[in-house]
């Protein structure tokens, strides 16, 4: 590797956050028996809370945001690792207490590794991220649960950002009915191009009065905002319906009561990507390289924007400010 890289790092001194890009040598990386040579990384509402003053994500400073990264192995001490080979890494500890994927060069625990899956390429794995597979994760778990085209119409809450906006395209690749709730208007004819048929606004998830047993509307939700969303979603499910949760972009307490547990059997699946085991992780990789990979059209259309580790400074605060959509692709 070269004498020195870059890498976009967050300093502490006293309360203030330093952020830049900075030159490191291999002697700044983590402990790992993984080096890797990042090509792509992406932006997520995690490392824009992670780039944050008063960031609960980061434990320990100087650190190196990004908790995606994807690219080639340079040196492996794990045998089931070659130079050469093009792998994805996301989540576990990677850019909170662990430094991340803003650099060019970062070494890994094996074990947080899996070799890029065939019919992707890295720019491909990386518009993906952690909120593609979070996305694929939920779609998963609903299918699991029972979740098939036939049963109507399922809804896509916080659809403009990362995860909702894969989930709309992938639900729609499958073949189901999807109804995109954002609260941006200039997302409508995003949404629409990814395959959303019906959108509706942010607001009308909840309507004008938030009811613990509501009109049955929906046969499924993947919900990345939670708070009174995930309550409004719970009471208009239909009978037997699944809603996946898996953000809090709405907020945190969920006003809602066993009601349409006990007297519709609507089913809550919480989704975690992090320490989501790597075997049910390979199966959904293997699935966002095959039925529910995304068109070339609907790649180009969600990757909203590719900036590099010199504009992360930046682009990351766009993302709470809720300006963004679709996914940001860091290629390095
Ligand atoms: N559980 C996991 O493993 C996991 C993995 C990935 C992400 N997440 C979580 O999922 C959430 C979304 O992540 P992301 O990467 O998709 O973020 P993102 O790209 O920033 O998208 C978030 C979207 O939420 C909606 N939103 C923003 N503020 C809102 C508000 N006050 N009320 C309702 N909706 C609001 C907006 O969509 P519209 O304008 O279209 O409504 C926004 O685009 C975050 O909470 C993140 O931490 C969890």
């Amino acid at each position: 590797m070269e004498k020195t890289f870059k890498a976009y790092r967050l300093e502490k001194d006293n309360q203030q956050i330093i952020r830049g890009v900075q030159e490191l040598t291999e002697r700044d990386l983590p402990e790992g028996e993984v080096l890797i040579r990042v090509r792509y990384s992406g932006v997520n509402y995690k490392d824009a809370m992670a780039n944050m003053s008063e960031s609960a994500i980061i434990k320990n400073y100087p650190a190196t945001p990004g908790i995606d990264l994807a690219g080639e192995v340079v040196e492996s001490v794990d045998d089931r690792f070659a130079e050469g080979d093009q792998v994805v890494v996301t989540s576990y500890d990677l850019g909170v207490s662990h430094d991340g994927g803003y650099s060019e060069y970062a070494r890994v625990k094996a074990e947080w590794v899996i070799p890029l899956p065939a019919g992707l390429t890295l720019e491909e794995a990386m518009i993906i991220g952690t909120a593609g597979f979070t996305a694929a994760l939920s779609i998963h778990q609903l299918e699991q649960q029972g979740l098939t085209q036939k049963q109507g119409k399922v809804l896509v809450t916080g659809a403009s950002g990362g995860v909702g906006s894969m989930a709309t395209a992938m639900l729609a690749n499958l073949g189901y009915q999807v109804e995109a709730s954002t609260g941006k208007q200039k997302a409508h004819a995003f949404l629409r191009e990814l395959g959303a048929e019906t959108i509706i606004d942010r607001e009308a998830v909840v309507g004008e009065k938030l009811r613990t047993l509501d009109r049955q509307t929906w046969s499924g939700a993947v919900d990345p905002v939670g708070g009174e969303t995930l309550a409004a979603i719970i009471s208009k499910l239909k009978y037997n319906g699944a809603v996946a949760v898996s953000g809090l972009t709405g907020g945190i307490k969920v006003p809602t009561s066993v009601y349409p547990f006990i007297l519709r059997g609507v089913h809550l699946i919480g989704i975690d990507s992090v320490f989501c085991p790597m075997e049910l992780r390979k199966k959904v990789w293997h699935r966002l390289s095959t039925d529910l990979k995304l068109t070339d059209q609907q790649f180009k259309v969600i990757k909203h924007r590719v900036i590099t580790l010199d504009q992360l400074e930046e682009t990351l605060p766009t993302l709470l400010a809720d300006q963004s959509f679709g996914r940001i692709l860091v290629k390095i």
